[in-house]
């Protein structure tokens, strides 16, 4: 094979010829070694001053320059345990330079001194790094096992069009322009989701695809402007049948990439258990601890509750320390009242709290049969808000207390499917609004009392749930799907629902609407978020280290400089 790097000793006397860069250069007396790196491996190359040739054109190299050495490969008398090609080496004689590189950004290694801005910037020179090789390669690798397990289980590949049409809900949708529809815009595709429901229509009753979506959203560590979705769709099907599908695909994935065996099925909570347990629809439950419900102590602490107001409670092995709480609170630019109690040996040591009678607060606290309290330590810190903000904030703060306390089992990977989600959330200006997609299913048992029920009954609309899921993955939401709605009287009534007039819905839906008059199979599937779930397998902070080309955290394109002003004559006609 060209430039092939495979050498060991089975090599020793053969002739080779081979390409890369120049990664280290030792000149000792007489002698000058290189190592020549590929994209996986490195060997050793020895330059002798007997060849003045080739000796004064390595005497010039410098790192990263390429070149083309042509040699003999000979046993080597200093064995590098740390290389596969440590045992031989490469003995030039010839010597040719291909291009020369300048001093580089930052140095080509593993544990690099180059920021991530700069490594962004130049990103084609991170991926001489070895680790950073090794991600793209993963990736590589993932997708390969993806597309091999959906080919076995007769599901069809589709690529479905990115630039498409803006509909409701798009608030997040990038606008395209087009020279020849001025005045006019595109929208590039935050999902494939209502192309793979017209798949189900047509028949092609197995679909996914690795596709990428785009969303104009601001962005966090696990949110790109672009990103990879492995999405999938099957007709007649149930929710059982999709997430065992999802089930045995991670099974793999973590076999045969990391070697972990997944216990599945994985563990399932209901949304309002999420929430109530944890403070989020996404808990990570590689720490136990949960929020509780301290609502009943209310009159034992004498607090002077507004109306309304709950109290959530975090109980954890270790101490609270006010400041601490408090400069969280501030940089979260968080607005809340909180108590806390430290016991030790069953008296409370430390609190904010005057006057408290500590019987009271024990009695209520064993009635909740904690081993924790069996601890000679441990402490309560009592969050009071709004009910849903109260479990929020108690949620974030479990998992701040959890990492800072080590308590979280950091090499778990804790699996997760939330179900039962409410069918529509409340907006800010009270409009309902999806909790999934406009095209989620009510939930069965449900469907009654959903075609009853009337706009005005907001109350009731929002106990009403849906046919949705979630995976969770250590606290990060990795997918999201739904059984779909198949009725254009059911769809008609959501759009409706959701404040959308006649003629918005028939400007945006009616072809949905119309297809869904000429016979559709019941029908659902998942989108998982493949950018989210490498990183998590790969134990990375940030979804931009598992991306080829991310964007930054402001959203540009740091590398080619993007994205760039428009030019007054692109707006107009030609
Ligand atoms: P959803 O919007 O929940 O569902 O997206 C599915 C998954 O995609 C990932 N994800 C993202 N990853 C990186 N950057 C982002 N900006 C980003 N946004 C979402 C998440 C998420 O769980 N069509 C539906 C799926 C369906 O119902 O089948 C959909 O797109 O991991």
């Amino acid at each position: 094979m060209n430039n092939n790097f495979n050498l060991t000793e089975k090599s020793i006397d053969k002739k080779v010829k081979l390409s890369g860069w120049v990664a280290k250069i030792r000149k000792l007396g007489d002698l000058i070694f290189l190592d020549l790196r590929n994209s996986e491996k490195i060997i050793q190359i020895v330059i002798t001053n007997q060849n003045q040739k080739i000796y004064q054109i390595a005497k010039k190299l410098t790192k990263e320059d390429v070149i083309l050495v042509k040699g003999i490969i000979k046993k080597r008398k200093n064995i590098n345990k740390n290389l596969s090609t440590g045992s031989i080496e490469l003995i030039a004689s010839d010597l040719e330079l291909i291009s020369k590189a300048k001093i580089l950004p930052f140095i080509i290694a593993n544990q690099t001194d180059g920021l991530e801005a700069l490594r962004m910037r130049y990103r084609y020179l991170d991926f001489r790094r070895e680790n950073i090789y090794k991600i793209i390669k993963f990736r590589s690798n993932f997708n390969k096992i993806i597309r091999n397990y959906f080919d076995k289980l007769n599901f069809i590949e589709v690529e479905t069009p990115t630039i498409t049409k803006i509909t409701f809900g798009g608030a997040s949708e990038f606008k395209v322009l087009s020279k020849n529809h001025l005045g006019y815009e595109y929208g590039l595709a935050q999902s494939p989701q209502i192309y793979k429901q017209l798949l189900m229509y047509g028949g092609i009753d197995k679909y996914y695809q690795i596709a990428k979506c785009y969303r104009d959203e601001d962005l966090r560590k696990d949110r790109q402007l672009e990103f990879t979705q492995l999405d999938l769709e099957k007709a007649f099907t149930t929710k059982k049948e999709i997430k065992k599908i999802i089930e045995k695909l991670l099974f793999l994935l973590f076999k045969n990439l990391l070697d972990i065996e997944l216990k599945i099925p994985f563990q399932r909570l209901k949304y309002q258990e999420a929430i109530d347990n944890f403070g989020t629809d996404k808990p990570d439950l590689r720490y136990e601890g949960q929020i509780y419900n301290f609502n009943p102590l209310k009159d034992q602490l004498k607090l002077n509750l507004e109306k309304n107001k709950s109290l959530f409670a975090l109980i954890s092995p270790k101490f609270i320390n006010e400041k601490k709480i408090k400069d969280y609170f501030k940089k979260e630019e968080i607005k809340t009242n909180f108590y806390f109690f430290n016991f030790e040996k069953e008296k409370i040591v430390n609190s904010n709290l005057k006057n408290i009678n500590q019987i009271n607060i024990l009695n209520f606290l064993n009635k909740q049969k904690l081993n924790i309290l069996k601890e000679e330590q441990f402490s309560i810190l009592i969050i009071e808000n709004d009910d849903l903000i109260a479990k929020e904030i108690a949620g974030k703060l479990r998992i701040i207390i959890a990492n800072e306390n080590k308590l979280m089992k950091k090499e778990q990977f804790s699996f997760l499917w939330v179900e039962n989600f409410p069918l529509f959330e409340l907006l800010k200006d009270s409009k309902l609004s999806p909790m999934h997609n406009p095209f989620t299913a009510p939930k069965k048992s449900e469907l009654n009392k959903f075609l009853k029920l009337e706009g005005k009954n907001k109350k009731e609309l929002l106990k009403l749930n849906s046919e949705a899921y979630d995976i969770v993955l250590n606290g990060i939401e990795i997918g999201g799907g739904a059984m779909r709605i198949t009725d254009p009287l059911i769809q008609t009534k959501v759009f409706k629902l959701l404040d959308l007039n006649e003629e918005e819905i028939k400007n945006d839906f009616s072809f949905l609407l119309e297809a869904q008059n000429y016979g559709v199979p019941n029908h659902g599937g998942i989108a998982l978020g493949l950018d989210r779930l490498l990183a998590v397998m790969l134990k990375i902070d940030s979804i931009k280290e598992v991306i080829p080309f991310p964007k930054s955290s402001k959203g540009t394109d740091e590398m080619m400089g993007g994205p760039t002003k428009i030019k007054e004559e692109d707006l107009k006609n030609e």
